[in-house]
């Protein structure tokens, strides 16, 4: 294996990006549990060739490996072991992924009338259906009540009411739970712990509207409080972001206690957990994730006197994230000189920020492989772009591939089950992808591509 010339790509590539010694291995962390390559250098999921599953269904495709989201499903319930485990299914939902879902036994945490509607489709049990959102409208939440979900979490005080006017029309006592801001911002390795909270979810601690929302979700007879519910953020790999909210939002479950007499049987601590896009990335293994974070909450009700509350989290992006990866068929390559006399490798594909909006809108960062023949050219420094009308159309910003990419090659991308399908976009009038389930050699799709008739129903001239 030939190695790129020291210096050639120094300040062109980012810090972390080591040029790999085998630009056709696959680094195991970032793929689902059944990728692998063959001798010929051509990607495997679930048991099946990638080229041979794309002559079928084409590409752009979400590929979506089922034992690992069902490994890594069981590995929360089982970490998790005594919680609830609500799986975030903004993160991507479909039937098939909310039985799954349901088989594996976690509960399911929906956001919209479209998700809760997917979920009813799927059989899902409604009393297992959490139902978050600033901004439930009057309709959803009817339905939401009528269709007997387990709780809804409240954001608002005109919601507070809006949901207890509901359940008194329908004659039914709903459990709701409280959203806090506990003024802990988590990103990655970092969190910010403030006073102020300014942001649109959930009733700040610090300014007691935390504890005006639950004294008057007490006050209603059609609303039974189950607890206190505490997101702090996305991506997260470090635990000390859920110590300090934990803290703030375990004082205000004390206080609730002592002066509304409500002693509250539930905490929820949301979801946020870390996947790995990159080498950067270093995720936790869910059991060692819920030893920390149960320490922290027993630890701290000891100190406050309080029974432990029946726990429960919301990991969306971290069971169905490292699940799926996007395959596309390249169509031009470019040199491109850059100051300093590097060149980048310009690679275009056949989708972009319309199937993955996470590099256009958060700077995310993801790799890539060569997926339908090996290698045995130098590895050159590419960025893996798509093909919308905008420079910012960045699939994966910076990676090694073989000097020899070519148009006609397909390029897989891991990790992008969380928040790709989920947030696509028929900008510029793409057709969104399939998601295509594969399981011990066999390929199932679980959601169509999009058709140009699909496009042109909503369009009524
Ligand atoms: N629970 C609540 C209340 C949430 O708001 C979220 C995510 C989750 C659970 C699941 O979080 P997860 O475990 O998937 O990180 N579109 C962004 C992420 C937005 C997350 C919104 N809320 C992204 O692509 O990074």
């Amino acid at each position: 294996m030939h190695r790129v010339p020291p210096g050639d790509y120094a300040g062109t590539s980012p810090h972390w990006l080591r040029e790999p010694v085998d630009v056709d291995a696959l680094v195991p962390v970032l793929w689902s549990s059944t990728a692998r390559k063959d001798d010929d250098g051509v990607l495997h999921v679930g048991g099946l060739a990638i080229p041979d599953l794309v002559a079928d269904v084409n590409t752009p495709a979400y590929v979506l490996d089922e034992d690992d989201f069902r490994s890594r499903a069981r590995a929360f319930r089982d970490g998790f072991a005594g919680y609830d485990v609500y799986y975030a299914g903004k993160a991507f939902l479909c039937t098939a992924v909310a039985r799954w879902v349901a088989e594996e036994g976690l509960c399911l945490d929906v956001c919209s009338d479209g998700e809760l509607t997917v979920a009813l489709r799927a059989g899902t049990d409604p009393a297992r259906i959490g139902y978050h959102g600033n901004n439930k409208t009057a309709m959803e939440l009817r339905r939401a009540v009528d269709a007997g979900v387990g709780r809804i979490i409240v954001d608002s005080f005109h919601e507070i009411e809006r949901v207890a006017d509901v359940a008194r029309q329908l004659g039914v006592r709903q459990s709701v739970m409280v959203r806090v801001t506990a003024g802990v911002e988590a990103h990655t390795h970092e969190f910010i712990a403030t006073a102020h909270e300014d942001q649109k979810f959930g009733f700040s601690i610090s300014s007691g509207d935390a504890f005006e929302a639950a004294s008057r979700v007490v006050a209603h007879d059609s609303l039974e409080l189950r607890g206190l519910h505490s997101h702090i953020g996305s991506q997260i790999f470090d635990t000390s972001g859920w110590e300090v909210a934990a803290r703030r939002v375990l004082a205000l479950h004390a206080r609730i206690g002592a002066e509304l007499g409500t002693v509250l049987p539930e905490l929820d601590l949301g979801g946020g957990f870390g996947i790995a896009y990159t080498t950067q990335d270093d995720p936790a293994d869910p059991a060692l994730l819920a030893e920390q974070i149960t320490k922290i909450v027993t630890g701290e009700c000891a100190a406050l006197g309080l029974d432990v509350p029946h726990l429960s989290i919301e990991p969306g992006r971290a069971i169905v994230g490292p699940a799926m990866c996007t395959v596309y068929t390249v169509g031009t390559v470019k040199q491109v000189a850059l100051d300093g006399g590097a060149t980048r490798t310009y690679v275009s594909v056949d989708g972009g920020m319309s199937d993955n909006i996470r590099p256009a809108l958060y700077d995310a960062d993801y790799s890539c492989t060569l997926a339908s023949r090996a290698s045995s050219t130098e590895p050159v420094l590419a960025r893996v772009v798509g093909k919308h009308c905008e420079s910012g159309d960045i699939v994966v910003k910076d990676e090694f591939l073989p000097g020899d990419i070519a148009p006609g090659d397909l390029v897989a991308v891991p990790g992008t089950g969380a928040y790709g399908r989920s947030m696509a976009s028929n900008y510029n009038h793409a057709l969104r992808p399939p998601v295509v389930a594969v399981k011990d050699g066999a390929a199932r799709v679980v959601v169509r591509r999009e058709t140009v008739d699909d496009l042109l129903a909503t369009d009524i001239g």
